[in-house]
């Protein structure tokens, strides 16, 4: 096992800022906690490579985050967790959390029995994703929508734009014909779209995101292995890019004390 203590950071990766919507739950939840965060925007978007290729992406952020000492990872990336996370705990002695759509807990809600999901290609082509949706009761049906240009859109700031409205009209609406109550976002970019799905959804639509398990999750196995941070701590929240900061700077604005900084990760 690599040692470490409870003073280490936790360590999270990404493709972009995508894993800022689970890094915001794991410091709500654990605000002492030390974190370095990835944004890997240089190789985004993760979710038209293969396999391989996104393997590759994983094992060198998992390197560079090891190499920072880190106590602990976060995969805070779909489409990585489905492509590369069983790679990276056969291969590296440290936890690894990860990040999965939601479509079990979305099953067992839905009134309609019509579930929809948007994530994107690595993650719904992956062996992984295929094994969870094949455990799901044969009497609901789940519409699989790759969500192509959306990640893109977020990471070139283009979060609000009439082009973002349109596709996401284009992906949700026939999710909506078929009676689908439950939406599940797939990919950790997503979660800052729910104030324009819900504008296209209405209030009656259940968007499942697993933002705050995987921060519970992370607490579980940081307690489990004795490297919670229980004191109190002014922690150092570093975010590092290695293409543009700005995108980073802007969706975390209202953090005070936080450091963005380029490297050539
Ligand atoms: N945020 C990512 C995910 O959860 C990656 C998206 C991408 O780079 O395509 O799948």
């Amino acid at each position: 096992m690599i040692t470490t203590n409870f003073k280490h950071p936790i360590g999270i990766f990404d493709s972009g800022i995508g894993g800022v919507s689970i890094w915001k739950e794991i410091n709500k939840l654990l605000p002492y906690e030390n974190t370095i965060y990835l944004s890997d925007n240089k190789n985004a978007p993760y979710g038209q490579k293969t396999r391989e290729e996104i393997i590759q992406l994983s094992i060198k952020n998992t390197e560079y985050l090891i190499n920072k000492g880190c106590k602990i990872i976060v995969v805070a990336c779909n489409t990585a967790t489905t492509n590369a996370i069983k790679h990276l705990r056969a291969n590296y002695n440290i936890p690894f959390i990860g990040i999965e759509p939601a479509i079990k807990p979305a099953s067992i809600q839905t009134k309609t029995g019509v579930i929809g999901i948007l994530a994107t290609k690595g993650t719904l082509n992956s062996s992984l994703f295929e094994k969870t949706s094949s455990k799901i009761d044969d009497n609901i049906t789940i519409i699989e929508q790759i969500g192509e240009g959306l990640v893109e859109l977020i990471e070139n700031g283009k979060m609000h734009s009439t082009e973002m409205t349109e596709l996401l009209k284009a992906y949700i609406n026939p999710m909506l014909k078929e009676k689908c109550d439950s939406i599940v976002l797939g990919c950790t970019h997503y979660p800052f779209l729910i104030p324009q799905i819900r504008a296209i959804v209405g209030p009656n639509v259940n968007i499942i995101d697993s933002g705050e398990a995987v921060a519970m999750q992370t607490k579980n196995i940081l307690q489990k292995n004795n490297i919670l941070y229980t004191m109190k701590n002014k922690p150092s929240n570093i975010f590092f890019s290695n293409k543009e900061e700005i995108v980073l700077q802007d969706i975390l604005k209202e953090y005070k004390n936080i450091t963005i900084k380029y490297s050539d990760f």
